[in-house]
């Protein structure tokens, strides 16, 4: 599966914004790549406070993006190429734009109107509870100082959170699904999964060491709401699936949202924030897959998203014991980014190679860096404002793609564009466009290529089981049956392949006598 970040993918009206058309224009592309479906990311009417995670109309898409004409072409084309097109739900929050809530604000305290959203008293100055917002602040804000009512946002102001236990919310979320089902969506990346549902009376945080029995997160309520959208995906003949965003504190936490008459796969977010180190690593492998076999469910792997800083920049540190996310977390270490390069191209073989899903963050298959120097007037994260400047915040992985040519736009956007685009591209990722990574085959561009087409060829890749192999120190080796082995090399040294073992694919050309050298993935012919 491949995530297109709509605003940065490709512009086809030259607004300097991503849109449906350069979407269309660009779906060639992506069935050449390899890939079997995409994700977009919410395309729906919006102010944008928070790149269209705040939805101001469900069944809209936003005039930037294009029309409802727009997306149904675009669904059919995309079925025409055999793709199969993911949208984004956000279930958890609404623009304070929609409706509803400007409906609340308006009949005022005490009104059934307001039921929708978490409206609360707060004390004196004070909030109604010690909640904190995930971009920094606290997670209320205050309508109406005078009798003290707040309202409750787990992430931007702008982000009014639902209030789940009102019957309408779940009624008009199960219409929503129904709505883009019908219209020929093939399944929902759920927002926010994990924290639908708040704990009633909405008590102070308190210590929750393990991340269970939180009062706003993972709650045990919130399994029933997946219960209904899968018996309402399971009424359509043509599959239709759900991949969660749920940011919980264990796999074994993370599994229960996929228990059979559940969501059918989720992030698997402890994969993309572990270091490049082998042993944690292998950890998390094994841990997601106890966890999900108990389940009966596929794992779905990930190294990079619109929320994360980029994996060139990730593996280009040094690679402590903790796991990273964003940008905040490395601007302090050095940076190397050959490495970073190396790295990354050994870690998505990795990736393709574990048994299950696997998602692609778009950009990684042109191995873009993180943009870690964006001025600070461009940026649009609110993570930025609402942090003090403390956190750059999750632009430098949203820069808009690099198609062709020599200068931005690069292709970005139509020649003649009225504007520049939304956030600068670096005059650097000259080298890294689409076309001039399309003729080099020592590219990563031709690694995705060549990856992707033996993973959908070798039966042994795709869904399935691993065993583990002895390996030298600090690699990693498995088999997955018939006859496909993977090493991945996470020594500061060379190895040897194994005797009797063929190359398949290897993350860059091996060393005299078969070595694999450091920071290197090779996949095998192991019959
Ligand atoms: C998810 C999205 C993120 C967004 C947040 C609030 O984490 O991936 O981009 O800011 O939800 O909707």
């Amino acid at each position: 599966m491949y995530e297109v970040y709509i605003r940065s993918f490709c512009d086809g009206d030259g607004d300097g914004v991503g849109d449906i058309a350069g979407l269309r224009s660009r779906l060639a592309y992506l069935a050449d790549l390899g890939v079997d479906a995409i994700w977009i990311t919410p395309w729906y009417e919006s102010p944008m406070r928070d790149g269209g995670y705040d939805i101001s109309d469900h069944r809209a898409i936003a005039p930037e993006f294009g029309t409802m004409g727009d997306a149904e072409a675009l669904l059919a084309e995309a079925h025409r190429l055999g793709l199969r097109v993911l949208v984004d739900l956000v279930p958890n929050h609404t623009s304070d734009r929609h409706p509803w809530f400007q409906e609340a604000l308006a009949a005022g305290p005490g009104s059934s109107d307001r039921d929708r959203y978490l409206f609360r008293r707060g004390t004196g100055d004070a909030p109604p509870n010690d909640w904190e917002s995930q971009f920094g602040g606290p997670a209320w804000t205050c309508v109406d100082s005078a009798e003290g009512w707040w309202y409750l946002h787990l992430f931007a102001p702008e982000q009014p959170d639902l209030n789940w236990a009102d019957a309408s919310v779940g009624d008009e979320f199960e219409a929503i699904l129904r709505y883009w089902f019908d219209l020929g969506v093939d399944g929902f990346r759920v927002d926010v999964a994990h924290g639908l549902v708040k704990e009633q009376d909405l008590p102070g945080l308190r210590p929750h060491g393990d991340g269970i029995d939180h009062p706003h997160w993972d709650r045990p309520e919130v399994h029933d709401i997946y219960r209904r959208w899968r018996s309402v995906a399971d009424g359509y003949v043509e599959p239709r699936v759900f991949v969660a965003e749920a940011w919980v504190s264990t796999p074994d936490r993370l599994a229960r949202y996929l228990r059979p008459d559940e969501l059918h796969t989720a992030f698997n977010f402890d994969f993309l924030t572990a270091p490049w180190l082998a042993p944690r690593l292998r950890a998390v492998i094994d841990a997601t897959l106890a966890a999900h076999a108990a389940v009966g469910a596929a794992p779905t792997w990930v190294l990079a998203c619109h929320d994360a800083a980029r994996t060139v920049s990730r593996l280009a540190r040094e690679q402590a014991d903790a796991p990273v996310r964003s940008l905040a977390d490395l601007l302090e270490r050095p940076a190397d980014f050959e490495v970073g390069q190396l790295r990354a191209r050994a870690a998505v073989l990795l990736l393709l190679a574990l048994p299950g899903g696997a998602y692609l963050y778009q950009g990684e298959e042109l191995g873009l860096p993180e943009v870690e120097d964006l001025p600070p007037d461009v940026r649009r994260d609110p993570t930025w404002e609402r942090s003090g400047h403390r956190d750059p915040g999750r632009d430098g992985c949203r820069v808009p793609l690099p198609w062709s040519g020599t200068q931005p736009p690069f292709g970005f956007s139509p020649e003649g564009a009225s504007k520049l685009p939304w956030l600068p591209q670096p005059p650097a990722w000259a080298d890294r466009t689409v076309e001039a990574l399309a003729g080099d085959p020592d590219s990563m561009l031709s690694l995705y290529h060549r990856a992707l087409r033996l993973r959908r060829d070798h039966p042994a890749l795709g869904d399935g089981t691993l065993r583990w192999l002895p390996s030298p120190p600090e690699c990693l080796f498995f088999a997955r049956d018939p006859g496909f082995g993977c090493l991945v090399n996470i020594s500061s040294y060379p190895v040897s392949l194994p005797e009797g073992t063929g190359v398949l694919l290897a993350s860059q050309s091996l060393g005299p006598d078969r070595q694999l050298a450091r920071d290197t993935a090779a996949w095998l012919d192991v019959a």
